[in-house]
């Protein structure tokens, strides 16, 4: 762990490392190579290079806050492993901690003692957790959530915010017009309502229109993939109020995959101080190991079989490699003051980009909370999914190969978060800020 001050190096810096001519030669013989086997290239379609063009990169070994290529080029990593990197890669005390729990058997089946241990350290953190179950990605935690709120409330309907992101199966998918795939029933879009982003009056209408008929409201309570939009003043306490004066028995379900220890040790629902009957976690709570978990108010989680009738199972769930992960990972981010570090790297970052984004009159906007953050080539700030259609993908795919012929390795979307670690340093951070505007002034 490190000293909470940032401050910029007044030294030269040394940007040789990362700016030196590159090749890819072998990433992209690669690329060719896993075509053939695998769709795409990629086991999960936000890594592939769709959207910017080019050719993807393999990667070889990450360290801190850096990425290594097959190609033997070295970026400072702001993917962050997509969140769950919040403590940068391979941190000793994690791998210690994974190394000591996979020789004791890595997967039993049956219950051990780290399982209780993660969720007495969740629910010492997360005052709305009174009882948790541990699945293995986000996707299935959104998805199991989802199943619970429709056995407990016995309703159908989940009400979500346009241009959220809650994973891929078929309920949160059917969202009409966004994210929508082939192959998802049209019955699955028929129990799903969506309303805009960061608009009460649109949430009123609905909740009134299908009163009695809705068994969730389901956010991402800071939105991560259309661009990252903090929620306006109030907005999520008055969603919370709403649901109260027009229709108490629908739950309130924070989807807190990206959110989850990334913009506070507890969370979105503590930074904003709102309390959710559900929340589902993911990402940075298995520090860097898959996982998912979800859990809320006693009463509802009782609902789950085997003392209640919502089935949900898993053969990996609460395996003992991953719970050790995530402990150590929340004694770390417990252990100093991580959350002021992060959020003091990443204002350097804004600070020095706004100066020079206003002296140039670009149309960029800067969005954050804490470690997540966005760049975004648009005209004005960007508050829901109808102003993220103003997002210009070809501007941000121009910007995205120019920093990383620099070395910076962002994610490969115009609108998906970008993350800080704590294994940043203030260094890190001015290099970026040299590359970022060197980018920008092409
Ligand atoms: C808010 C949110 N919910 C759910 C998910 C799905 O998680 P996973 O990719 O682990 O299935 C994601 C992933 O990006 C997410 O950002």
């Amino acid at each position: 762990m490190k000293i909470f001050l940032v401050q910029f190096a007044s030294k030269e810096i040394k940007m040789s490392n990362l700016t030196k001519p590159r090749s890819y030669n072998i990433s992209q013989q690669l690329v060719s190579e896993i075509k053939q086997f695998i769709p795409g290239g990629v086991n999960s379609p936000f890594r592939s290079f769709n959207e910017v063009g080019g050719t993807e990169i393999f990667f070889e070994h990450a360290n801190g806050s850096y990425l290594f290529d097959v190609d033997g080029n070295k970026y400072i990593d702001y993917l962050g492993s997509w969140g769950p990197a919040i403590l940068g890669h391979s941190h000793p005390q994690i791998i210690k901690a994974i190394e000591n729990a996979v020789r004791k058997g890595n997967v039993f089946g049956a219950p051990h003692k780290l399982e209780i241990e993660l969720a007495k350290q969740i629910m010492s953190i997360f005052n709305s957790i009174e009882s948790i179950r541990f699945v293995n990605s986000g996707t299935e935690a959104v998805m199991s959530a989802i199943r619970l709120a429709r056995g407990y409330t016995k309703r159908d309907y989940i009400l979500m915010f346009a241009g959220c992101y809650h994973g891929h199966s078929d309920s949160v998918l059917s969202s009409r017009g966004h994210s929508s795939s082939a192959g998802i029933p049209e019955s699955f879009s028929e129990n799903t309502l969506l309303v805009p982003f960061n608009d009460l009056q649109s949430l009123k209408d609905c909740l009134t229109t299908f009163k009695g008929k809705i068994a969730a409201v389901l956010i991402e309570p800071i939105a991560g993939s259309m661009g990252v939009i903090p929620p306006q003043p109030e907005y999520l306490l008055g969603i919370k109020q709403l649901i109260q004066k027009i229709d108490p028995e629908i739950l309130f379900i924070f989807d807190e995959v990206l959110t989850g220890l990334r913009v506070a040790l507890g969370g979105a629902q503590a930074f904003y101080d709102v309390k959710p009957d559900l929340t589902c976690f993911g990402k940075a709570l298995g520090g860097g190991m898959p996982i998912g978990a979800y859990g809320g108010r006693k009463d509802i989680m009782d609902y789950l079989d085997p003392i209640g009738k919502v089935y949900q199972a898993g053969t990996f769930s609460g395996n003992p490699v991953t719970m050790a992960s995530g402990i150590e990972t929340i004694n770390l981010l417990k252990e100093k003051n991580v959350y002021q570090y992060l959020d003091q790297l990443t204002q350097m970052l804004f600070d020095e980009l706004t100066i020079f984004i206003r002296k140039h009159n670009l149309e960029i906007q800067l969005q954050r909370v804490g470690s997540m953050f966005s760049i975004l080539f648009a005209p004005k700030p960007i508050l829901n999914y109808e102003d993220s259609k103003l997002i210009k993908g070809k501007a941000f795919a121009q910007f995205f190969h120019r920093i990383l012929d620099q070395g910076l390795y962002f994610p490969p979307s115009s609108v998906d978060a970008a993350c800080l670690s704590h294994a940043h340093s203030s260094e890190d951070i001015e290099i970026s800020i040299k590359v970022i505007c060197q980018a920008l002034n092409q």
